[in-house]
């Protein structure tokens, strides 16, 4: 973790979002500018999507004015990309070329004459964010992503909300399900984690859940579906991550499970489940795939509060000169992570999660029993 900079009459910070945008992302920043600006005498540049407008040195001296109404806005009035200045090919690693994007960092960076630099991302943004502490700048990162799988935190910002738009759309299609006796199939985001899948699953009553951490055996999801039909219950709600894998499936590589895929016509995981319910029960069966609806629009309140709560724990930090940290949550109380012990970490569903438990409890299938 870096020494807190010389006292000095004012102070500027950077502020960037990077990697995919999530609600919340706006009330974060306004967050850190209110309460910096409220704190002391303070420069604030808004760097344009994300580290690309690092090595591009795309950034605006932003004015207090510029913070006001963004509270309630869905994604980032700075703009986002998926830009890693330090993830560089090692056949140039130690050539000019890549050295340029990070040198490029640096030069914005002390350009900008930069006290400290607020990074709000998921995983790969609090990689990069401890590769900048590594090479000298004052870094503090806010976790965001709907998937609630950065280490470290118990809660993201972004996630809420995205539970709140995959269990509305969830209860919306439980009365089309029952009027068609049909199995609908939702498929959320969540590439590694299914903690999504998960809340909104238990929240919208799903009978089957399938997480990329539970392998699940599609014998035994289409052996529940009929059991419910058995049970006078001939529509069926069946949650799907993304990621989720079969138990064949995640025996193979990556490739190879990529391949089988693309051979089989490149469907997405909701199809492939759906394909297989009804080639095996002759149930029919339709797929929602909810896509970029969990990531747009407006936060929730939660997250309105949560991404608040880190923002201004952020400008204490820049005043105080407590750099190299992610902010964070734990249980209800706002934390400071060294980079070092999260960057990049990912928190996925444990076996024996309480949540999962609860969801057995109810007679949900998981896919493994
Ligand atoms: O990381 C959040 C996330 O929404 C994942 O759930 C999803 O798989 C991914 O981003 C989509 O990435 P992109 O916005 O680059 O398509």
């Amino acid at each position: 973790m870096s020494a807190a900079p010389a006292s000095k009459s004012s102070l500027t910070v950077g502020i960037l979002t990077s990697g995919g945008d999530s609600p919340g992302l706006n009330a974060a920043i306004r967050g850190v500018a209110k309460a910096a600006y409220n704190r002391g005498d303070v420069r604030i540049y808004g760097i344009a999507n994300g580290f690309r407008g690092l090595i591009e040195g795309n950034a605006r001296l932003m004015q207090p004015a510029d913070f006001d109404g963004i509270l309630t806005l869905g994604g980032t009035i700075l703009g986002t990309s998926r830009e890693k200045p330090y993830e560089i090919d090692p056949s140039i690693r130690d050539t000019e070329a890549g050295r340029r994007k990070p040198a490029a960092v640096r030069a914005t960076y002390e350009h900008l004459g930069l006290d400290c630099l607020v990074v709000l991302g998921g995983n790969g943004t609090m990689r990069t964010a401890y590769q900048l502490e590594r090479n000298g700048m004052n870094v503090i990162g806010l976790p965001k992503t709907i998937d609630n799988d950065i280490f470290g935190t118990d809660i993201t910002f972004g996630f809420q909300s995205a539970v709140e738009v995959a269990t509305e759309a969830i209860d919306r299609l439980h009365s089309t399900a029952h009027s068609h006796n049909r199995i609908m199939v939702i498929e959320t985001m969540g590439h590694r984690a299914g903690w999504l899948a998960l809340y909104a699953g238990v929240a919208g009553g799903g009978d089957v859940i399938l997480i990329p951490e539970i392998p699940y055996d599609i014998g035994r999801v289409v052996s529940h579906l009929r059991d419910r039909v058995a049970l006078g219950k001939p529509f069926s709600i069946v949650v799907v991550a993304e990621g989720a894998l079969s138990t064949s499936e995640v025996k193979l590589k990556e490739e190879e499970r990529e391949s089988q895929w693309q051979k089989a016509g490149g469907a997405s995981v909701g199809y492939r489940v759906a394909r297989a319910i009804e080639e095996m029960s002759g149930m029919e069966t339709r797929v929602t795939v909810l896509g970029y609806l969990q990531r747009g629009g407006t936060p929730c309140s939660q997250d309105r509060v949560l991404a608040t709560r880190l923002g201004t724990t952020a400008a204490e930090m820049i005043f105080d000169g407590r750099f190299g940290r992610m902010v964070a949550l734990e249980g209800s109380c706002v934390v400071e992570r060294p980079l070092a012990e999260v960057a990049g970490k990912l928190k996925l569903v444990p076996a024996r999660d309480p949540t999962v438990q609860t969801a057995r409890e109810i007679g949900t299938c998981l896919g493994d029993l």
